[in-house]
């Protein structure tokens, strides 16, 4: 097949400032830091995917503006196949705040061009989905579109890895079509209704994962813990890697799922997928910006060989 690993996602401008706290309602305050560059969810992992060595394809809807050159750019220094229609709505933009202190960020996205994809969109596009080997995306734009995508990659044996990001419950039979759903803490709490704060938790919410569909594995993002990987007899915690201080955490589980889509698609299993995809954020975090922190292949090799 063409692609290892198609994609459907957002792809918006960021713009992430940095300062010492968030503003109040009717306050204004200095910021320390300012950035523009290429983000959106999908467009971030289709990036690390590339990146870590997958031929990979983007499929969503972009505007006929600066925004949408910008994705086609950073796609074409990344190598990542563009699957795209440029209309009249304009391309998307993320309001990032990210915290001097601890890198940690709050988002406000508007996914602009991409929140037109729909159903037609992706059956028009079913032959490429049916060609992959994996197939990855997240609930950025209508989740409509998503469950289409999913529908067609599984009934053709495709590999399928839902990142339910941002939080968003799910329609009924939602996740029965994943193999894979790698939610973070709350995307976990929203689906299952549990808590996750500990690792004892986030476990419980995996397995009830399982329970609700989820065909292979629940693979938890937990943030400076790791990522837990679950599959009903398997459970471990996969620690994150010492890559360096960290320096903005933005697109971390971005990093993580693009990373571990392309281990995914060249064979590896899915445990040492999920190794691959933690070696992938922990660069990721060392960096500022989202897309523009994915690691080269040779980076994430030098991480895992220790
Ligand atoms: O996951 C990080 C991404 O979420 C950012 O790039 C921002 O665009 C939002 O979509
Ligand atoms: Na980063």
């Amino acid at each position: 097949s063409e692609h290892d690993v198609v994609i459907l996602g957002v792809f918006v401008a960021d713009t992430a400032y940095r300062a010492s706290r968030q503003p109040k309602m009717g306050e204004t305050i200095l910021g320390s830091g300012f950035a523009l560059g290429p983000g959106g969810k999908g467009s971030n992992q289709a990036v690390a995917c590339a990146r870590a060595g997958a031929r990979t394809a983007m499929l969503t809807k972009l505007g006929s503006d600066t925004f949408g050159d910008m994705a086609m750019e950073t796609w074409k220094d990344a190598g990542v196949v563009p699957l795209v229609e440029r209309g009249e709505t304009p391309t998307g933009a993320a309001f990032i705040f990210v915290d001097d202190a601890t890198g940690n960020n709050a988002i406000i996205i508007y996914p602009g061009a991409a929140g037109e994809i729909d159903a037609a969109f992706i059956e028009a596009r079913a032959d490429t989905i049916r060609a992959a080997r994996v197939f990855v995306t997240q609930l950025e734009q209508p989740i409509d579109a998503a469950l289409a995508a999913l529908r067609i990659a599984r009934e053709a044996g495709v590999e399928t890895i839902l990142n339910p990001a941002p939080a968003a419950s799910l329609p009924e039979g939602t996740l029965q079509l994943c193999d894979y759903v790698t939610p973070n803490e709350t995307e976990a709490e929203t689906l299952t209704g549990l808590p996750v704060e500990t690792v004892e938790e986030a476990r419980a919410a995996a397995a009830r994962l399982l329970e609700m569909g989820v065909a292979k594995a629940a693979i938890l993002t937990l943030g400076e813990r790791g990522a837990l990987y679950h599959d009903g007899e398997t459970s471990e915690l996969v620690p994150p890697f010492d890559a360096g201080p960290v320096v903005e955490t933005t697109g971390a589980g971005d990093a993580f799922n693009g990373g571990f889509a392309a281990a995914l698609a060249e064979g590896r299993d899915a445990l040492e997928a999920v190794r691959f995809g933690c070696a992938t954020a922990s660069i990721s975090v060392t960096r500022p910006g989202t897309a523009p922190s994915m690691p080269a292949r040779a980076e994430i090799d030098a991480l895992l060989a220790g």
